[in-house]
């Protein structure tokens, strides 16, 4: 896992792991912030933890390494990005091509790019008053929010809806598609393109 927050997200796909419903196992968190909640629940988890910042690494090509590396000394075999609010550098990118994950709080390619994270999708959601919105879980490539679409659920959007109102709603389906979607790589019902 890369994280940054609060690793709500990786938390459900532990549990999913621990539970037999993801036949796969978690064994490193790669968290740019130390004081996240998201460490201290991988830390509980039993997970390996590795702060690499650009304070453990201030030449960002030396922490795009340090990161290579870190997944690679654990042999990972899937990328998984959960609120992590760091760009992934080239060497990883090239690395890991078509295994790192994302979850995005929208229906890409709706609502995604620079400047799209946090509340202000779901500000931006109802704004344009669309009807429905969810979350999609998508590779990772070198165009951010564009990686090739994995699967998408879907909520409608109410009339009286908030923002926060939206962001909670679309995280408790964030919790079970992600899981979902990575069970179904990890029994082969979902075919990555090749490295
Ligand atoms: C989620 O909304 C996810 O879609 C986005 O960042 C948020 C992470 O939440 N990429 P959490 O840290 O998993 O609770």
């Amino acid at each position: 896992f890369l994280a940054s927050k609060n690793g709500s997200n990786m938390q459900a796909i532990i549990d999913a792991c621990a539970d037999g419903r993801i036949p796969a196992s978690p064994s490193l968190l790669i968290c740019n912030n130390p004081t996240a909640f998201a460490a201290a629940r991988a830390r509980a988890a039993g997970l390996t933890v590795e702060i690499l910042n650009g304070k453990t690494h201030p030449n960002p090509s030396d922490l795009d390494l340090a990161i290579e590396e870190a997944l690679l000394a654990h042999q990972i075999d899937l990328v998984i990005l959960a609120g992590y609010m760091k760009r992934i550098g080239k060497r990883v990118l090239s690395s890991f091509s078509n295994r790192i994950l994302n979850i995005h709080p929208s229906l890409l390619p709706k609502f995604g790019g620079r400047g799209m994270y946090g509340i202000r999708v779901h500000q931006a959601v109802i704004q344009s008053g669309e009807s429905e919105t969810g979350a999609t879980v998508h590779l990772v490539n070198e165009r951010y929010d564009e990686g090739p679409i994995l699967q998408q659920r879907s909520i409608n959007v109410d009339s009286e809806d908030t923002p926060e109102a939206l962001q909670q709603r679309t995280l408790v389906l964030e919790h079970s598609l992600y899981p979902d979607t990575i069970a179904k790589i990890a029994k082969g019902e979902i075919d990555l393109p090749d490295p």
